[in-house]
């Protein structure tokens, strides 16, 4: 699908939010998990995003990656684009062509093997991946050895280094990452890491990435603090 959209590839700033508010609904009642959220995310920053669990960062992270709507925003800007006027599926083309997205509980696919996953997700994207491509992919996350496993026959860190692959494949302009290294041991946070920075540095890719792990901070540009669904610093 053509984006018409006035979407501006080269952007300044990536991501606008301004007065942003998300509320679930619950038990007869509106719960607000989000309050007034001001940012801005510039090309090619690596931020990180903090805060206590149930603090609001996997919602904030899913309503940028257009996975989930706010209520309201008097801004929500993707390069360029006005998100909360997109339809259902010009919502989707842009997620898929500009966005990678690592889900804090993976996603993959349970029926298809490592590399199947990794095939699927090209094939969204109208790509068809060749196996040397496939097994270059494996190779940097670590999981050459796991090719033809299933996720329920990985472990949860293998699990969560494949799910980051699958976020990578295309190369998106905006990874927003939940927790990529929660599960991880210390060899391979530092692996995955070593690949994220590489992205940001290389390619100038933007990342958002949520952590608990106050060593990563070091590693990233920026650091934004959240508490009770609000931004704090
Ligand atoms: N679908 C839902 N319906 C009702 N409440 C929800 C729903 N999804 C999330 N919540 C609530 O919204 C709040 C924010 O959730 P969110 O997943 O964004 O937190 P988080 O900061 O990512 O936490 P963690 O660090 O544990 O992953 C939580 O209190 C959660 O219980
Ligand atoms: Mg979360």
């Amino acid at each position: 699908m053509e984006l018409t959209m006035n979407q501006d590839k080269n952007a300044a700033t990536v991501l606008r939010a301004r007065k942003l508010n998300k509320s679930y609904f619950f038990d007869h009642s509106s719960l607000s998990v989000l309050h007034d959220i001001d940012l801005d995310i510039r090309r090619g920053e690596f931020v990180a995003v903090m805060g206590p669990s149930g603090c609001g960062k996997s919602t904030l992270l899913h309503i940028l990656g257009l996975m989930q709507t706010a209520n309201n925003a008097e801004e929500l800007m993707l390069e360029g684009v006005d998100t909360m006027s997109l339809n259902q599926s010009q919502r989707t083309a842009v997620r898929r062509e500009r966005i990678g997205f690592v889900f804090q509980r993976f996603n993959l696919l349970d029926i298809l093997s490592a590399e199947d996953n990794l095939r699927l997700a090209f094939k969204i994207r109208g790509a068809q991946a060749s196996d040397a491509q496939i097994k270059e992919v494996l190779a940097t996350v670590g999981l050459s050895e796991r090719s033809r496993h299933k996720p329920q026959q990985m472990s949860i860190g293998e699990q969560q280094r494949l799910a980051i692959a699958r976020a990578m494949i295309h190369r998106p302009a905006i990874l927003l990452a939940d927790e990529p290294t929660g599960n991880l041991d210390s060899e391979n946070t530092a692996r995955i890491m070593d690949l994220l920075v590489s992205y940001n540095k290389e390619y100038g890719q933007t990342i958002i990435m949520v952590t608990h792990n106050p060593e990563l901070v070091g590693r990233v540009d920026r650091l934004v603090k959240m508490k009770d669904g609000r931004i704090v610093e």
